[in-house]
């Protein structure tokens, strides 16, 4: 097969369409062998990078190591709720500038997957839906529902047309080669009976007829009806077959590594098993693999799905949140590349033979045209190393590993074999000057004084926040009479709160009585304590916090969260309270959200109070200005003396930080059947995420302010800022 680079052949194709001569069509199409671009069938290596989770001026850099890194595709979601922040009000600016990072891709001469969704899971806040589509009369996502369904033609329609406008797809000369309709339905479709199919039906059929003229895809959904190509997601998926002899096999989440969430310990996988699963997939007839994620980068602001999933998405991915290349996974993917591109020929030719070499070891030939052919030998052993003889040749075939041999003879490429350095990441400290740190606390009593909202009982937070805010006051209050025993000296009584999820800080009169989370494993929680009570009136105030929406699960929509209750008061002369059903008033956010303190222009609207000695306070706004480091390397923030909160630089949210510490079982990689260490687990006992990206390019070279909330207590002189840097290590 003549190999045409991308670029040429796009432009090819452009040049042909203008100038209406029809010798080769701008196509796509797939038989069981590939994908078929203008009439080749390809292999085609892609790599997920997220425009939102990089900063525009990232793209171009991301997108050439992609290309460095051997990939032909970069894959990304396209994010709903930030590009229709409220009904009909569209947004497509600065990060979310959807049609610049596809025509960088393009200029850099790669494809595209678009995985429209608009459903996508993605550890992304809502599974990427806007919350107001929660509150359109009658919806139920992701079913057959007449409500949800035109809003996601709608959506979906309105992304397809803006391709099509821009000429982006390859049908008409630009770089996207697939989309992608939906995310992993087959397992929710199962759930839903017959309404699921019926949807799942309807949403191939609506795709199909926006007439892209590319492929659609829909992963892991078995009953993806034609033309549509189901696609696997997962570990390993050398056990996958599309459900139609005729349609390729496609592997669109070859998983990198993992995501983290705070509290929880960080995941990372071995390259060499990563490299073992790609070449596996590839020897089995496999001609589509996208790494999720190639680049994982930051969830900034409130992106972060959940809950708890950590403001760091860097997924040990072969490049990393920063930008920085990772290695060796870097490096041992791109010489898999190259092996597997030397074999690309032979592998769209012909179906593999296999032979088998011993009860471990196995054979994937492939023939190719004037008695040609390249081999994938394979031993499968995961302990042991064995000796093969194949074509009269011997081969030493570590445990666990794959050799590649394009010619049938001679091996370019063994997936247990890794040549590159580790690199390591480094905190180079810079000589940040905070001048001065000023802080201004919540007003607590503000919670009920100048509430809008208050009702007898509690409400579901997410119903009065609509998430315009991670926070929700409820706040009511408890007379006690003088004459109860606990007052002189007893034992105090207690509050219990039971909270639908994700966090808690309890108030008494406008001191911090205490705190309460919910885990990724359980997201309801409760909180009981014993409250310092007076005689009279005593204020209560809950601060109930979430930490990211659900993103995924069956109708995910109707989960709640914030105080639902029961509240109540135990160990009174008379036994318990029950406060669940007295007044309640509601205030959404906090007073400093409300001013916007976190802006340039609105932060010194308050009278900041100079911060003198560290006393940790909670509820505490800090600020102070900083000069930026010399040099253009990505910059990070060393938060591990705070305790919970979020951080804006600039007025640009930096994500939520949580120095919440890992547990967990980091003593070892997942092993699964006859898979292993697909998954491992490290850092317990340190904070899951100490350190947070903030983007160069959201700094100037001098008075860059930087605003830290706090909900709990912290010393912000301790903060520091560092260049983020890699070394080498020797292996
Ligand atoms: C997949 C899903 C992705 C992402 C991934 C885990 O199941 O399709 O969107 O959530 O899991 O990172």
């Amino acid at each position: 097969m003549e190999a045409i680079s991308a670029s040429k052949r796009m432009l090819l194709c452009m040049l042909i369409f203008v100038s209406a001569l029809q010798f080769i069509q701008c196509s796509v199409t797939y038989d069981k062998k590939a994908i078929i671009i203008d009439g080749q069938r390809r292999i085609l290596l892609s790599g997920s990078i997220h425009y939102p989770r990089s900063t525009p001026d990232m793209w171009e850099g991301l997108i050439q190591k992609a290309k460095d890194g051997g990939l032909d595709v970069v894959d990304t979601y396209v994010f709903w709720n930030v590009h229709e922040p409220s009904q009909g009000n569209y947004n497509f600016e600065g990060r979310y500038d959807l049609v610049q990072f596809i025509k960088t891709i393009q200029k850099a001469g790669l494809y595209v997957h678009l995985r429209i969704g608009p459903y996508v899971c993605a550890e992304w806040n809502f599974g990427g839906f806007p919350v107001w589509l929660k509150y359109v009369p009658g919806i139920k996502f992701r079913t057959n529902n007449e409500p949800f369904k035109m809003e996601m033609q709608k959506f979906t329609t309105k992304i397809v047309e803006m391709m099509k406008s821009e000429r982006l797809f390859q049908s008409q000369g630009g770089p996207i080669i697939l989309s992608q309709i939906e995310n992993e339905y087959g397992p929710e479709s199962k759930a839903y009976g017959a309404a699921g199919k019926a949807y799942m039906t309807w949403a191939a059929k609506m795709a199909v007829d926006l007439g892209t003229g590319v492929p659609w895809v829909m992963c892991k959904e078995d009953d993806a009806p034609d033309p549509v190509i189901n696609t696997c997601n997962g570990f390993y998926c050398d056990y996958f077959s599309p459900n139609k002899p005729y349609k390729p096999n496609m592997w669109t989440e070859a998983w990198s590594g993992w995501f983290d969430q705070f509290g929880g310990p960080v995941h990372t996988r071995p390259v060499e098993d990563l490299a073992f699963s790609v070449a596996r997939f590839i020897q089995k007839g496999g001609s589509f693999v996208n790494y999720y994620m190639y680049h994982g980068g930051t969830n900034f602001g409130r992106t972060a799905g959940g809950p708890f999933i950590t403001t760091s998405y860097d997924y040990d991915a072969p490049i990393d949140e920063y930008g920085l290349i990772r290695q060796p996974k870097y490096d041992h993917l791109k010489e898999l590349h190259k092996a597997i591109k030397l074999c690309e020929p032979a592998l769209v030719y012909s179906d593999p033979k296999v032979i088998s070499l011993g009860n471990y070891e196995q054979a994937h030939v492939f023939a190719y045209k004037a008695g040609g052919c390249a081999a994938f030998l394979t031993n499968y052993h995961v302990n042991s190393s064995a000796g093969v003889k194949f074509n009269n040749m011997h081969y030493e075939l570590p445990p666990w590993s794959i050799s590649i041999l394009p010619d049938c003879s001679h091996v370019v490429y063994n997936t247990a074999k890794v040549g590159t350095k580790e690199t390591w990441p480094q905190m180079i400290p810079s000589n940040m000057k905070t001048l001065s740190w000023e802080t201004v606390t919540e007003d607590i009593s503000t919670g009920d004084h100048d509430a809008k909202l208050s009702t007898f009982g509690l409400l579901e937070q997410l119903n009065v926040t609509r998430d315009t805010s991670d926070y929700l006051w409820y706040t009511t209050s408890v007379d006690i009479s003088p004459n109860e025993s606990f007052l002189r000296g007893r034992q105090l009584p207690t509050l219990s709160v039971q909270s639908a999820g994700h966090g808690l800080h309890v108030f008494i009169n406008g001191k911090l009585s205490g705190s309460a989370f919910g885990t990724p494993e359980n997201r309801k929680f409760s909180f009981t304590r014993g409250v310092s009570l007076h005689a009279g009136v005593n204020k209560v105030s809950l601060l109930s916090v979430t930490v990211g929406l659900q993103n995924n699960g069956a109708h995910f929509e109707t989960w709640n969260s914030g105080v639902l209750g029961p509240v109540v008061l135990q160990g009174l002369d008379r036994g318990s309270r029950d406060l669940s059903l007295q007044k309640w008033s509601y205030q959404v956010g906090l007073n400093g959200e409300a001013m916007n303190l976190v802006s340039p222009r609105q932060a010194s609207s308050v009278d900041w109070m100079s911060l003198v000695a560290s006393k940790p306070q909670p509820l505490s706004w800090y600020k102070t200005y900083f000069n930026a480091p010399e040099g253009n390397e990505p910059l990070t923030l060393d938060m591990s003396s705070m305790t919970k909160g979020q951080v804006w630089i600039n007025g640009q949210s930096i994500g939520r930080y949580w120095t919440a510490y890992a547990k967990g079982d980091c003593q070892r990689c997942s092993y699964a059947g006859t898979y292993r260490q697909w998954k491992c687990q490290i850092g317990c006992g340190r904070p899951t995420q100490r350190w947070y990206h903030v983007p160069r390019s959201w700094v100037k070279p001098t008075q860059n302010l930087l605003v830290v909330f706090e909900e709990v207590g912290g010393d912000p002189w301790r903060i520091k800022l560092a260049k983020r840097t890699v070394r080498d290590l020797v292996r």
